[in-house]
Order: structure tokens, then sequence, then C-alpha cells
């Protein structure tokens, strides 16, 4: 067993009509939780790192841990740069081992994000590497506005930075945002299947990538408010559009928000009922267990990815 690519894991998700999760990690405990809930499932999975993580943790702790539990669980894992900023970040992915990297020149002019991805896919495809890139803005950490206020892909730009840049994988704006605070208290959610499907129509077996897909599980937010947190007004993509973008030409589905909520809920619960607890085994394990939980949720009823390694 290895650490692989995407390839095939996408085109497999592609004709199978699911996701893939991928996975923002950033210590042990996240990493163990992701590849214990996809050995559980038997299912494929990618683990990511943004540039906060790889600053929080160190590029070489984490390919370390990821080789690790590769070893220990006996599943192929895909290591994937989330939102890679410049160049450089690529570049230093790329040299620690990682199979897959994104660049992010969403926030570029057009022409711009084309000569910088091609710059990414030049490179990274001379090591073997992947490459996902972006087109559009998502509301959120993207862009400080309100999610009402999305710059939705265009499917005929998409279907030409794809030919231009070669790239392997494309992330698309369809309405979905960072964080744990997608839409204001009164939007009703919504996703634009409509872009969705043009784009599939215009690149065809080409995978779609969906960030800023976590659901934000409301018991998960009652849980952190009620031991002590404030996180009134969290809301998410819901379950059912994520189901059917998945069966679409989404072949990834980036998940952070629903991970950090799932520990800080058990993290604090355990603070919460055992005030005498000090050790960190038991609230790092309790914060480990949840995220495991999630991850199974998702596979099952959300990317549909279960038995994919089979
Ligand atoms: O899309 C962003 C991810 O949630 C990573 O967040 O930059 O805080 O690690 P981060
Ligand atoms: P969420 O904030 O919805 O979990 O999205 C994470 C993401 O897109 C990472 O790239
Ligand atoms: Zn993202």
């Amino acid at each position: 067993m290895a650490l692989v690519t995407t390839k095939n894991m996408f085109k497999k998700a592609y004709d199978g009509k699911y996701s893939i999760g991928a996975f923002n990690i950033n210590n042990m405990e996240i990493i163990q939780g992701v590849v214990n809930g996809a050995k559980a499932k038997n299912s494929a999975v990618i683990l990511q790192c943004s540039a906060g993580a790889l600053k929080y943790a160190g590029p070489k702790y984490l390919k370390a841990m990821v080789d690790a539990a590769i070893e220990e669980t006996g599943i192929d894992l895909a290591l994937h740069l989330d939102h890679g900023p410049d160049f450089e970040t690529v570049k230093l992915c790329v040299e620690t081992g990682f199979t897959s990297v994104m660049f992010d020149g969403s926030h570029l002019d057009y022409e711009e994000n084309i000569s910088k991805t091609k710059e990414v896919v030049k490179y990274a495809h001379e090591y073997g590497v992947v490459v996902e890139a972006e087109l559009g803005i998502l509301a959120g950490v993207e862009d400080d506005v309100s999610a009402s206020k999305h710059t939705y892909t265009d499917p005929d730009q998409a279907a030409d930075f794809v030919d231009k840049t070669g790239v392997d994988s494309l992330a698309i704006a369809i309405g979905t945002s960072h964080g744990a605070y997608k839409f204001p208290p009164n939007f009703k959610p919504k996703l634009r299947f409509d872009i969705l499907e043009e784009v599939q129509n215009k690149l065809p077996n080409f995978p779609i990538v969906l960030h800023g897909a976590s659901s934000v599980d409301q018991n998960a937010v009652a849980t952190c408010n009620k031991y002590g947190g404030d996180l009134s007004g969290a809301k998410g993509i819901p379950v059912e559009m994520l189901r059917k973008a998945s069966s679409m030409a989404v072949c990834k589905i980036n998940v952070d928000t629903d991970l950090r909520l799932a520990m800080t809920a058990a993290v604090r619960k355990t603070f919460g009922d055992s005030p005498k607890i000090f050790d960190p085994r038991k609230y790092l394990g309790a914060g480990r267990d949840a995220v495991q939980k999630v991850v199974e949720d998702k596979i099952e009823n959300v990317l549909g990815s279960e038995n994919s390694l089979a």
C-alpha cells in the first residue's frame, strides 16, 4: 500500500457516481480519525493540508504521519496541498512527497490564473504529481462578502481554462462557501446545479471539486454552545445537495469545518462532564473518535464512497 495520486480515485468516482472525501489534517488525532473512518468503511480518501497546516505542524511531520497511517491501516492514501497560494508552496509539497497539489489562482485575473496554473502543472507533472485549480470565487474565506454574492464559475471559461492549463481537476463556485457561517440567517441554501451540469457537458469525464462543503451538524454546534462555546448562527450545505453533486461530475468534496466542529464539541464535552480530567489522551482521544464518526457518516451519507477500496 502506498501514497497514490487522485487519478484512479477520480476515474472510479466519476464512473461510479460518487465522490472522494478530502479531509483537512493538522495533527495526529485528525489524521487517525480520518484514516480510521476510511478503513472502517473501506473507502478511498484524500488527506489535505492547507498552508496554515504546513505552518502549524510542518510538512515533514505531516508527511511522516501520513506514511505511518498507510503502514498502520494498509490502505492507499492521497496527500494533497489545499489552496496552494504560490509556486514556492507547491514546490515545497512536491519535494516533500505530496501526490497532489492545488494552486489557487481564483483571485487573480483570468489570464494570470491561466499562466500561473500552467507553470504549476508543467512543474508538478514532471514529478508525477496531479494538479487541482480553481475558477470562480466562493463566499466566506475567499471573499469577505455575504453568501448571496458568489462569483459563480462560467462554464465556457471552465472548459477553456482546462484546455489551456492541462489541470487534472477543477474547483468551481456553485454556491458553497468556506467556514461555519455559510449563509446569513434567513438565506435558503442553494447550489447552482444548472452550472454544474453545463460544466459537466462541456468537460465530459472531467473531475470537478467542491470546496466549502461542510454541512455544519447542528448537534455539534449545540454541544459546543452547551459547553461554553458560542457558535450561534453556524449553518452549512444540506446533505442531500452534496449527495446530488456527488452523483454528477463532482469527484472530490472538501471537508474541514465539520471535523473542527466535531473535535471541538467532543473536547468541550469531555471537559464539561469531567472537570478533573487533565490527561490530553482523554480529551484528544474523544476528539479523534468524533472525527472518525464524522468521516464514516460522510462516506455513507454524503460521498457514497463506501467500499471504493475493494
Ligand atoms: O479552505 C480552507 C480550509 O478550511 C483550511 O483552513 O487555512 O485555517 O487551515 P486553514
Ligand atoms: P469547509 O469549511 O466547508 O469545511 O470547506 C473546507 C475546504 O473547502 C477546504 O479547502
Ligand atoms: Zn477550500
